[in-house]
């Protein structure tokens, strides 16, 4: 692969403030020319290209060291774009297109002849979200695009929300990126299939399954967010994904009980030689010994903690830590995001 040069274009969070903004401008060209660049969205960054380009796609597949069958969630910055992407809209995508977007969920449609193969993986359905970032959008519509965009990391590593995480594992891989600061959901959107009879949940994010219900009544998790036996039919839920380099396992069971058997496990770990990693929540922090100690937050702010995840796997990384308890948190709102990352991250090893 031809290493680039990567350029990184600064812009204020809230864009009306960087006048005439030149950098999206730049950036915009970049994708016009099929170049791939990242960008923030409001749950992590992703990584751009032209969806209706299958050099742009094949590009963003390379840099990330992505497998081809997972397909690419296609971003617009306008309803109406949706018509250039899909073949039909279903009614209840409409309304929650009116109630969600802007903002972190993913819908299926099934897929206009237009897009590529290589953006659906060859699926028939195509998935689009209109992302909730001031720079996010001011770069869609600049680029008079929709544009195809995983998450900017390397394929199996955290989701990135800042642009330095982008930076490590992109560099030199593609062609610029966007800084506008640290995301704020911190984990990914939620993927919605409404062609289902009752809409389903492929991956849970940003938009809860709670808030989903108060729209439509009826919602459920696909089988296999629920069983781990159940093949996903996200493609992309099943791999091993937004994993630290060392070896993590959660650990299950009530408040008191948790706090015990990490502390246990943390000491025999240190024993053994190992660097040992604990992701806490403030309430516990202070009760843990180990060579690194991080809270993502309150165990009653979930929506903080989610915001903190990914940032905490890679500071593991950052301080070569070889081994990683983690506590588990309620699944409720938008901490069944949280679990479902971390389970994922953990590769299903959980201590019970
Ligand atoms: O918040 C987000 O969704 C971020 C930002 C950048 O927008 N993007 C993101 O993309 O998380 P990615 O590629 O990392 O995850 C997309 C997920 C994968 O699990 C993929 O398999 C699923 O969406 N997906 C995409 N198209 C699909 C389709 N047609 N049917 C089922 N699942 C699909
Ligand atoms: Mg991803």
């Amino acid at each position: 692969m031809v290493k680039l040069d990567t350029k990184v274009w600064i812009v204020d969070k809230d864009v009306d403030k960087s006048i005439g903004y030149p950098q999206i401008k730049e950036a915009a060209e970049y994708l016009r020319k099929n170049e791939v660049v990242a960008f923030p969205t409001e749950t992590v960054y992703g990584l751009g290209g032209n969806a209706m380009s299958p050099l742009a796609v094949q590009k963003i597949f390379t840099a990330k060291g992505r497998p081809g069958d997972n397909p690419l969630i296609v971003h617009i910055a306008e309803r109406d774009q949706v018509r250039e992407i899909v073949s039909s809209i279903p009614d209840q995508a409409i309304s929650l297109m009116e109630e969600f977007w802007p903002g972190p969920l993913t819908l299926l449609f099934p897929k206009g002849k237009q897009v590529p193969d290589q953006v659906t993986a060859g699926l028939d359905t195509v998935a689009v979200r209109m992302p909730d970032h001031p720079v996010a959008l001011a770069l869609l519509k600049e680029s008079r695009l929709p544009i195809a965009a995983p998450s900017a990391n390397r394929s199996g590593r955290p989701s990135p929300t800042t642009a330095q995480h982008v930076w490590e594992d992109l560099h030199g891989r593609i062609a610029g990126i966007v800084d506008g600061g640290p995301t704020q959901v911190g984990v990914e959107s939620t993927v919605l299939d409404v062609s289902a009879p009752i809409p389903t949940i492929l991956r849970p994010g940003g938009i809860t399954i709670e808030e989903l219900r108060m729209r439509l009544g009826e919602v459920q998790l696909h089988m296999s967010l629920v069983d781990e036996k159940v093949p996903p039919k996200s493609p992309g839920m099943k791999y091993t994904h937004y994993a630290p380099r060392g070896e993590l396992w959660l650990v299950a069971g009530d408040e008191e009980q948790m706090v015990r058997t990490i502390q246990r496990l943390a000491k025999e770990a240190m024993e053994k030689g190992e660097k040992v990693g604990i992701l806490s929540s403030d309430e516990h922090k202070e009760m843990y010994r180990g060579d690194v100690v991080i809270s993502i937050g309150s165990r009653h702010d979930p929506t903080k903690m989610a915001a903190n995840v990914y940032q905490a796997l890679r500071e593991f990384d950052h301080q070569q830590v070889t081994y990683i308890l983690s506590e588990t948190f309620s699944p409720e709102g938008i901490g069944l995001a949280l679990m479902n990352r971390l389970h994922k991250a953990a590769g299903g090893k959980i201590i019970k």
